[in-house]
């Protein structure tokens, strides 16, 4: 017989059904003469019932089966009693496929930290919380998939081995297959690299862009969506050095243009995950909402989980440049008594987190995109403003999370974006394929990097970039 997935068994109403089902055992619980097992096969966060008689039949398996326990049943699904779901299956054939010993396996039938479950990261897909997640995240990637296919995207691979420093921040892996304890060494020496796999130094990509700029400049329309690597030494609960990111670039696109695609694109993955995933969506809900009673009533959210995507759906993003928001922030209360760890004072400092959070979430209320920002604390690419001092660029800012998104126009100038990469010590020679784009048909384009794990921060609650990503790479964190 072909097994029958827990999901489908839940939604029919199709009763008395000799069916098939597999899964690992949640809980079990012996009242009287009947045992309940708590079944969950991942298919969905819900768990189908089973209802086994304790019987001498059975009664030698059941005492076998715990916590953790793959099992197989056969059984005949009924109407439930029980509030909440329609079936529950009653028994007639029951297996062990494999067991799992009580004095060992880690995950009990009660909440554990999200700092344990991180320790064991091979099993903590088998928690409601991480299977909740995990789903979110592939609905998240298809609905990525579909959204730019459906309007005519083209999905290009950026490679993951580059030579160029796509953001300029130098944070990058070295990629290399020479012998480390002895290293080959050019005559001033240096090390040699001509000696290397590739015959030069290369690294792990920070970003697909460059190639999807390459790419949009024949297709017109295109989009990236792959790991990147970042090595900066920022432990947060924001940043991994190993990300997920997607990064649509556009010929024919202004920064305005930009915007219009990166809020539609946002507001359509917040609807997309509430019309797909409620089950998931409802648990993760409720689980913020607990985290959020055992915090201080000032620093609870103002809106439970689903509210606040609903939010995100229903309402226009501010716009604004970094000029604007630069005095909405010197001259907040906030600022002026000293409330940030990083005041406000001069015209041209980098934001932080917690400024844009101030913006997002104090002052506007709403996502916010800011434009418009200092050349210098921005990549060499974008396009230069008249106005000499700022660049084309635009970020979006999200409750809770602060940056979700950056990009820009770009310069398609080519005089412009070479005089640019001189002030910035842009080697030229490395970079003579993408100046060529501007040389031969240029035409303005624009793009922008999703960071994907920022977005599923944002969709599911959880609070740390660790948990929403299967494996995750941060300093000093590469196990599994
Ligand atoms: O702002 P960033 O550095 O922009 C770029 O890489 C551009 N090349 C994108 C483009 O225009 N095509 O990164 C884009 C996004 C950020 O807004 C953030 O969401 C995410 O990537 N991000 C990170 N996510 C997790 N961990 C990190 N260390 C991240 N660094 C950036
Ligand atoms: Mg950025």
């Amino acid at each position: 017989m072909k097994r029958v997935k827990i999901v489908d068994v839940l939604k029919s109403e199709d009763y008395g059904k000799e069916i098939l089902v597999m899964g690992w055992v949640r809980t079990k619980r012996i009242s009287k003469n009947v045992c309940f097992i708590a079944l969950n096969d991942g298919s969905t966060i819900n768990n189908l019932q089973i209802v086994v008689d304790v019987n001498p039949e059975f009664e030698n398996i059941l005492a076998k089966i715990n916590t953790g326990a793959s099992i197989s049943v056969l059984g005949k699904t009924v109407e439930s009693m029980g509030s909440g779901q329609n079936a529950e299956l009653h028994c007639l054939k029951l297996e062990i496929i494999g067991q799992a010993n009580p004095d060992e396996y880690p995950l009990q039938p009660k909440r554990h930290s999200l700092e344990f479950l991180r320790e064991i990261a091979h099993l903590r897909f088998r928690t409601n919380t991480f299977s909740a997640v995990f789903r979110i995240r592939h609905a998240m990637t298809f609905a990525i998939h579909k959204f730019f296919n459906d309007k005519g995207f083209c999905n290009v691979h950026s490679p993951i081995i580059t030579s160029s420093d796509a953001e300029g921040a130098g944070e990058m892996f070295h990629v290399t297959s020479l012998d480390l304890n002895n290293l080959p060494r050019t005559e001033d020496n240096k090390i040699d690299y001509s000696k290397d796999f590739f015959g030069k130094q290369t690294h792990l990509t920070v970003s697909g862009q460059l190639e999807a700029e390459l790419a949009a400049m024949a297709l017109s329309e295109v989009y990236t969506f792959g790991p990147t690597f970042r090595a900066e030494n920022s432990n947060t609960a924001r940043h991994l050095a190993e990300f997920w990111m997607i990064e649509p670039e556009m010929a024919f696109y202004d920064i305005h243009d930009n915007m219009d695609l990166a809020e539609e694109m946002l507001q359509y993955l917040v609807k997309y995950a509430l019309d797909n995933c409620s089950d998931d969506l409802k648990f993760l809900t409720k689980r913020r909402a607990d985290e959020q009673s055992q915090k201080p009533q000032n620093q609870r959210d103002a809106m439970s989980l689903v509210e606040r995507l609903e939010f995100i759906v229903n309402n226009k993003f501010e716009r604004l440049t970094y000029t604007e928001a630069y005095e909405i922030l010197k001259n907040s209360k906030h600022n002026q008594k000293g409330k940030f760890a990083y005041p406000v004072e001069e015209w041209g400092i980098d934001l932080q987190s917690e400024h844009e959070r101030y913006l997002v979430e104090k002052h506007f209320k709403k996502p916010v995109i800011l434009t418009d920002y200092p050349k210098e604390i921005k990549a060499f690419y974008m396009k230069q403003n008249d106005d000499g001092t700022t660049v084309r660029a635009m970020d979006v800012l999200f409750p809770q999370i602060g940056e979700i998104i950056g990009g820009s126009q770009r310069e398609e100038n080519y005089e412009k974006l070479l005089s640019r990469m001189d002030e910035m010590n842009i080697p030229e020679e490395e970079m003579w394929w993408f100046l060529e784009t501007r040389k031969f048909g240029t035409v303005p384009h624009s793009g922008y990097g999703l960071g994907f794990e920022r977005l599923m921060l944002f969709v599911t609650g959880m609070s740390n970039i660790r948990d929403v990503i299967p494996f995750p790479r941060t300093p000093h964190n590469a196990a599994f």
